[in-house]
């Protein structure tokens, strides 16, 4: 391991908070199409590669989230399946930094400083590597056992109809404490401290504690537990029966066969666009990065995606407190896909974004 401790800033997500199966959906990507990617963590950029593309282009404008993508595309390479889940963390394992050890001759130098640097990171599994897992581990270890038992948290994960997960939900789940002790660790002050930069509010208005609290509920009984991988790694810290789209056994070997169509920026969007001349962009993933500009900006932006773009290429993006879609002016050029919007809005695993926006190049 090296000495040098490279500093940097600290990885917001060690990994995606968005539902990989309504992205898919929604784009919709074909073999041949170019695709662009927020990276964050990098899982959603890699269930993209699954579909065949020809090209899948990261960007994120924080090198740590790039390295934390390109550790995971090293670990498809040298690791089996099983041992890619030990790493991430999905379960348990006490040899971590061995498998690391065996990635890291495939890292490119900042990449190896970086994680040669964080062995604490690598024991506790990657996927928690961020100050958002970080805030929910909080969550998990320190308000949750206030709230509700070991017990009847795993009775939330038992085979129940709808009807069934309401009443459980209803009667038992939510206490006067749940929706207190909620209301407090999911509020603006508290979520802006511990769990996600404070510029991320910057155009929010009002509170969000109370929109959270609401689509937990629909999280727990209009969606099944069980089969949430999203819900188990924040309550239980891993995956419990259930595996985020890119984990999946069966798109294993589909992704690996993918990283070399894969590449990776360090910039801002609106860097890469202002020198982008490669072929249209038929596909964008773009995480809810709108909600951290303002109107003008996300607007000025809007523009220059579809500058970029041809017709058909398709956009994809969520709104967590902010809304965020396409202005009148723009009717013209964007067509928003409402119907299908919505309807994979109501199946998100990723439960508590206030929408998903879909809209096509016209
Ligand atoms: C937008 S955040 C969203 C994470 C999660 N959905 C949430 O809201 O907490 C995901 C990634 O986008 C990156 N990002 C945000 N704005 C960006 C921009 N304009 N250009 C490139 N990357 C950006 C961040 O660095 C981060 O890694």
């Amino acid at each position: 391991m090296r000495p040098h401790l490279p500093e940097g800033p600290p990885i917001g997500y060690g990994q995606c908070w968005e539902d990989a199966d309504v992205l898919l959906r929604a784009l919709d990507v074909r073999p041949g199409q170019t695709c662009l990617s927020i990276a964050s963590a990098g899982d959603n950029t890699l269930a993209m590669l699954s579909r065949s593309p020809d090209r899948v282009i990261a960007i994120d404008r924080n090198p740590s989230q790039l390295a934390c993508l390109e550790l995971r595309v090293a670990a498809y390479r040298a690791l089996s399946h099983s041992e890619v889940l030990e790493l991430i963390g999905s379960v348990p394992s006490a040899r971590r930094r061995t498998l690391y050890r065996r990635c890291r001759e495939r890292l490119k130098p900042e990449a190896l400083a970086f994680w040669d640097a964080r062995p604490g990171a690598i024991d506790r599994g990657i996927g928690n590597a961020g100050r958002f897992e970080g805030y929910l581990a909080s969550f998990r270890g320190r308000v949750l056992p206030l709230v509700h038992s070991r017990d009847r948290v795993a009775q939330l994960f038992d085979t129940r109809s709808r009807g069934e997960r309401t009443g459980f939900h209803d009667r038992v789940w939510n206490s006067w404490r749940w929706r207190i002790l909620f209301r407090l660790f999911f509020s603006r002050l508290v979520m802006s401290r511990l769990g996600r930069d404070p510029r991320c509010f910057a155009h929010v208005d009002g509170g969000v504690a109370g929109r959270l609290l609401r689509r937990a509920r629909h999280g727990v009984t209009e969606l099944d537990p069980r089969k949430n991988p999203y819900l188990q790694w924040i309550l239980t810290g891993r995956h419990t029966g259930a595996l985020p789209y890119a984990l999946r056994p069966e798109h294993f070997e589909a992704i690996r066969g993918g990283l070399d169509r894969l590449e990776c920026h360090c910039q801002s969007l609106e860097d890469f666009l202002e020198s982008y001349g490669g072929p249209p962009i038929d596909r964008y993933n773009l995480s809810d990065i709108f909600e951290y500009l303002s109107q003008d900006e996300y607007h000025r932006l809007l523009k220059r995606l579809v500058a970029a773009g041809r017709q058909g290429s398709r956009l994809v993006y969520w709104n967590l407190f902010v809304a965020r879609t396409r202005p009148e002016g723009m009717a013209a050029r964007l067509r928003p896909l409402t119907e299908l919007a919505s309807n994979l809005h109501r199946i998100d695993k990723c439960f508590f974004y206030g929408r998903l926006v879909i809209e096509e190049v016209a």
